[in-house]
């Protein structure tokens, strides 16, 4: 490590030119604003209030994100669309140097909770996801999701869909949406529906709520990753437990500063949470809505907390090292970091 101010110019081109791995990225939250405003002039549907006069997204808080990230979702109508955007989003991951990704896939945008039209949407983005794996060299994987303020009886349609398409591509189950809204205990029979069927579980918890929000998903969900769990700085023992146990956290920077989790990058808890011994991994979250993209994430951890090659490469390791893929996926892909 260096002093923040130390990176030189070549350095800082070496590091954001690293092979990246994404493990936390909702599909819809993904889509580039003019793919979205190309859709609805398509469908001719209106969008207000969902994009600012430069074109990207607007909103005014976390709840007024949700909201519009529904808005712009709602012109996903059909198979087709969804394996559009498979692709559109694969594009600006490869773009990023990001080799392997898995996103956040919902039955409640893709038919509604209906488990033969969630098979037909999901058919469509696998094929979409084996042809950019095909020309772009990038894999992705599916973490299906449930949608917390949608409740724990819609969810379990989720988990439904979850466990019945459970295999190579669908890997994974998790929430996600408004953490403020009930409880993760009230998600345990989702959950469990889905570890039955062989799924790995994650939960976004700890972005909004405390630290005892993360230790209900550990306790309640049992799920071995976290989706943000930064705020579990505020409690040490708790962070040990999560080192202890192994669990890995997907912490999404650029987005906890955007939506005012944190004021500035420099006091977001990251770089501690790593010290401590907290499996940390870097993620965009929603990229368009925050501004971000994986580089950019890259060269921002690299300017502000002085983190080098070997930083990132780390944590690119624990990445691949957490991801819900099969172990000869994961051989493969740690071979492409350490080759890199
Ligand atoms: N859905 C999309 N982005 C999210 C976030 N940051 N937190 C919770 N739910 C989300
Ligand atoms: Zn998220």
């Amino acid at each position: 490590m260096r002093d923040p101010r130390d990176h030189d110019e070549e350095s800082l081109h070496r590091i954001k030119a690293l092979p990246k791995v994404e493990l936390h990225l909702h599909i819809e939250g993904a889509a580039p604003p003019a793919f979205i405003r190309g859709l609805a002039q398509e469908k001719k549907v209106r969008l207000d209030g969902v994009f600012a006069e430069d074109g990207t997204y607007e909103y005014r808080d976390f709840v007024h994100f949700l909201q519009t990230y529904e808005a712009a979702t709602s012109v996903l109508r059909s198979p087709e669309d969804y394996a559009r955007l498979t692709r559109a989003v694969l594009e600006e991951c490869a773009q990023n140097g990001v080799i392997y990704a898995e996103t956040f896939i919902s039955p409640d945008f893709c038919g509604g909770g209906d488990l033969g039209a969630w098979r037909e949407y999901l058919h469509a983005m696998q094929e979409a996801a084996d042809a950019a794996e095909r020309d772009m060299g990038i894999t992705l994987r599916g973490i299906v999701t449930c949608v917390r303020h949608f409740g724990p009886e819609v969810a379990k349609k989720s988990a439904l869909c979850a466990a019945e398409t459970a295999g190579e591509w669908i890997t994974g189950f998790g929430m996600g949406g408004d953490e403020n809204k009930g409880e993760q205990r009230d998600f345990a029979y989702s959950f469990d529906m889905a570890r039955e069927a062989g799924l790995r579980l994650t939960t976004h918890a700890g972005e909004w709520r405390g630290p005892q929000e993360v230790r209900n998903a550990i306790e309640h969900l049992g799920v071995e990753r976290i989706g943000h769990g930064v705020r579990a700085i505020e409690d040490l023992a708790l962070v040990d437990l999560i080192a202890e146990k192994g669990i890995t956290l997907e912490v999404c920077p650029g987005s906890n500063v955007q939506l005012g989790v944190y004021p500035k990058l420099s006091a977001h808890p990251i770089q501690k949470l790593r010290a401590r011994g907290a499996k940390v991994t870097i993620s965009t979250d929603d990229p368009p809505f925050f501004h971000s993209t994986m580089v950019q994430e890259y060269e921002n951890l690299a300017r502000t907390f002085g983190w080098e090659e070997e930083d990132f490469t780390e944590i690119a390791k624990t990445s691949a090292n957490a991801a819900f893929c099969s172990a000869d996926t994961r051989e493969a892909l740690l071979k492409r970091l350490e080759s890199a």
